[in-house]
């Protein structure tokens, strides 16, 4: 009957309770960004691939943004840090009582494990029935992991930490990842089992492999490239961490249909969306939430976050695009021009030193050198709406909340506050006096006083 219910049953146990010493810093260490995104939010997002029907996150105290960048999902909370099995105990409560097939358990600072590896493990422990399933990878010795101590079956019979281990045990590579798929069943009744009689003194959630065996059940283990599994302890693992994905995103990117000149100096974010024939230039930079249209050229030195970029459309060399960008087909936008909030209509053009902020520029619009919009007194943001086909002189500031309508042109140079009607011609600016001959008549004076 149960068996029936609860096969399928998945929960996910994520930790994250540890304070991460090493990375020096006020942020709890989960929370430390690859590619843009929090770790924590990586390890949530690629667990929900497995559709588990419980998340749950161990956090430690005094950790709000650990807290909410949970929610929606379970927290737990794990007062003192005594080890990873007395972390696994303090989930028990947010798990409930509904019987488990498995509890997947992976660690908040190990940021690229992917939904397969994390699949495959699931099925291992569903398949052969083991009370444990342990994620291994090959790492060459000397290193600081747990060893995986393999049987002559091939099943897992213990797992021993670098600080306990005899030399031989430390000669082995298979080298524990952390990630464990383990029977919902046994857990609790295993982790009840831990004791803390080792040289850190902490509950190791690695002992219940041999408390298992003992009991007579079986532990397997899955291996996983060790790219996948870096974990990260300090700066320099995160810096290692984001090079990794970030080659996994290139490599995404161009497999995908887009052209980057110079790979290893694109960066991109894990949402980020490409279209087709996309070419993008060295040094462009992609913050979350960017989706680039067919044969958008994106030229070097951009950097671009919340936008989207419709086809054809050419952008840079030196543009920044901000949240809220919104560009149609074909829109231009040349080097040192800042949008934000911002939308432009098919063909509208901005190529030289702009800044449009909280702006919506109608399709075929031309948008002069030095134009900005002025669009905060301090206080409050506010509105600039140019239709379409208008032409904004160089040098144009366009005080908002402006209207400035189809077809109208401002002059160069003009500082315009008040709505401009379509097809007129704005002009705000002092009007130019000219004087004849002064000039020369002025460098005789100065030559006169100078002796030249
Ligand atoms: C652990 C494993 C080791 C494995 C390594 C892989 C144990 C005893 N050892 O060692 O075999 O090779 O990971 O990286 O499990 N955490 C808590 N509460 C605690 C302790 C830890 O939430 O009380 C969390 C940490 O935030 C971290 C994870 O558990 O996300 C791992 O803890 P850490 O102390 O880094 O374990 P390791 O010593 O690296
Ligand atoms: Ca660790």
């Amino acid at each position: 009957m149960e068996g029936a219910m609860s096969r399928n049953r998945l929960a996910v146990v994520i930790l994250a309770a540890g304070k991460g010493t090493r990375m020096k810093s006020a942020l709890p260490k989960v929370m430390h960004e690859v590619a843009g995104k929090p770790m924590l939010r990586h390890v949530i997002d690629t667990c929900q691939h497995l559709s588990p029907d419980r998340t749950v996150v161990v956090a430690g105290p005094d950790m709000p943004s650990v807290e909410a960048t949970a929610a929606p999902h379970a927290l737990a909370h794990q007062l003192e840090q005594r080890g990873t099995g007395h972390a696994v105990g303090a989930a028990r409560a947010a798990l409930g009582d509904t019987p488990l097939d498995t509890v997947l358990v992976v660690y908040g600072d190990t940021p690229l494990i992917t939904a397969e590896t994390l699949a495959r493990m699931v099925e291992e422990r569903q398949q052969t029935g083991a009370a444990v399933v342990v994620l291994g990878m090959r790492v060459a010795p000397p290193s600081a992991y747990g060893r995986l101590v393999l049987d002559r079956a091939g099943d897992l019979d213990g797992i021993v930490e670098a600080v306990e281990a005899s030399p031989e045990i430390l000669a082995l590579d298979l080298c524990n990842s952390g990630v464990m798929a383990i029977d919902g069943k046994a857990l609790f009744g295993l982790i009840d089992r831990l004791r803390d009689d080792n040289s850190k003194g902490e509950f190791y959630l690695t002992d219940i492999v041999g408390i298992a065996r003992r009991d007579g059940r079986r532990a397997r283990v899955v291996e996983a490239p060790v790219d996948e599994l870096v974990g990260v302890n300090s700066r320099a693992d995160l810096a290692a961490a984001e090079a990794i994905l970030q080659q996994r995103l290139r490599a995404a990117a161009m497999a995908g249909g887009a052209t980057l000149v110079d790979p290893a100096s694109v960066f991109l974010a894990t949402d980020t969306v490409l279209g087709r024939d996309v070419v993008i230039g060295p040094h462009v930079v992609f913050g979350p939430d960017v989706t680039v249209g067919d044969r958008v050229q994106i030229k070097p030195f951009s950097h671009i976050e919340g936008a989207r970029i419709g086809a054809g459309a050419i952008i840079g060399p030196f543009a920044r695009l901000r949240p809220g960008t919104e560009l149609a087909e074909d829109v231009h936008i040349g080097n040192f021009v800042e949008l934000k909030n911002a939308t432009m209509g098919r063909g509208a053009k901005a190529n030289h030193l702009t800044y449009l902020g909280d702006a919506t520029v109608g399709g075929n619009s031309n948008i002069g050198a030095g134009t900005i919009t002025v669009n905060y007194d301090g206080f409050g943001k506010y509105r600039t709406e140019i239709g379409e086909r208008a032409f904004i002189g160089s040098n144009s500031s366009l005080v908002a909340p402006l209207k400035v309508g189809d077809g109208a042109i401002t002059a160069a140079g003009s500082v315009v506050t008040h709505d401009v009607e379509a097809d007129a011609i704005a002009i705000g600016r002092a009007r130019q006096v000219d004087k004849p001959g002064r000039a020369a008549r002025f460098r005789e004076i100065q030559r006169a006083k100078h002796k030249k």
